[in-house]
């Protein structure tokens, strides 16, 4: 691998994030480790990493196409995304278009009801307390955002649920739901962050309406890789797949 890695800035629960020689961009890895329950349950699958950078790669730049800034720069080979540096949010902002995972577990929703308007629901990114739902107020008294900066979050997240579902639909995947995070750049821009892969958010095969994404792990159930597997081969178009010389 030509990259060069600097210093590990960060390392979370599936990725880490490097410094690069340019001051404000760094190197996200994405690695192979998947987590359910802040962590307590966790695995290494291998090729985990490589279609989630794909995956992510893909449906940022589907989002730039639409005018949306997000972190990606390039994805100089799979498993490893240059992005721009951000300042992240602890926030995890949480788009629902059909009823599924938490929510029916806590509210007396239908499963499979949709939601038109799109619910948007704000988590705390905090493992020692267990991501708890956030309202504006605690937002503001936890300081972790400001109420202009939540109201652009909230405009640009409509946005790329917009742009998301529609191509994700033409692909032949159902989006019942995401989870998204974003930061501030070095002006203070809120710009997209983090990964959209299997691991963020709910996929369902529209025809068969089988699950292709980390629900699979939650519930112990097999098939995981080969459901990423999916989700790559569903949304990358021929000229990625030989870009990657890959072979679905
Ligand atoms: P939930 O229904 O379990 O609250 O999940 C809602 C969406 O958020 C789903 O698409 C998966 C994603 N998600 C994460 O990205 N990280 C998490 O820690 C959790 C719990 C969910
Ligand atoms: N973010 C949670 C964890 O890493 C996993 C989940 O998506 O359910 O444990």
């Amino acid at each position: 691998m030509n990259l060069e890695k600097g210093n590990l800035l960060y390392r979370g629960k599936a990725k880490d994030i490097y410094q690069t020689s340019q001051q404000e961009q760094v190197i996200v890895k994405f690695r192979d480790d998947i987590t359910a329950g802040d962590g307590e349950k966790k695995e290494t699958m291998g090729l985990k990493g490589y279609y989630n950078s794909l995956i992510s790669a893909k449906l940022f730049t589907i989002l730039e196409n639409a005018l949306i800034k997000t972190q990606y720069i390039d994805l100089p080979e799979p498993g490893y995304m240059l992005s721009h540096k951000l300042e992240m949010i602890p926030l995890e902002v949480i788009t629902r278009n059909i009823a599924a995972g938490s929510l029916l577990r806590r509210f007396p929703f239908q499963e499979g009801q949709t939601f038109n308007p799109p619910i948007i629901q704000m988590d705390f990114k905090n493992d020692e307390y267990h991501d708890p739902m956030l309202n504006d107020d605690i937002i503001l008294a936890l300081g972790l955002a400001t109420s202009d900066e939540l109201e652009i979050i909230r405009e640009i997240t409509i946005k790329i649920n917009g742009v998301l579902k529609n191509f994700l639909e033409n692909k032949g995947l159902l989006f019942p739901d995401f989870k998204i995070e974003f930061g501030r750049d070095c002006d203070d821009n809120i710009v997209l962050g983090d990964e959209i892969s299997p691991d963020t958010c709910r996929f369902w095969d529209r025809e068969t309406k089988d699950i292709l994404d980390k629900d699979l792990f939650r519930k112990g159930e097999s098939g995981v890789i080969e459901a990423y597997q999916k989700v790559a081969n569903m949304i990358l178009d021929d000229e990625d797949k030989k870009k990657w010389s890959l072979d679905f």
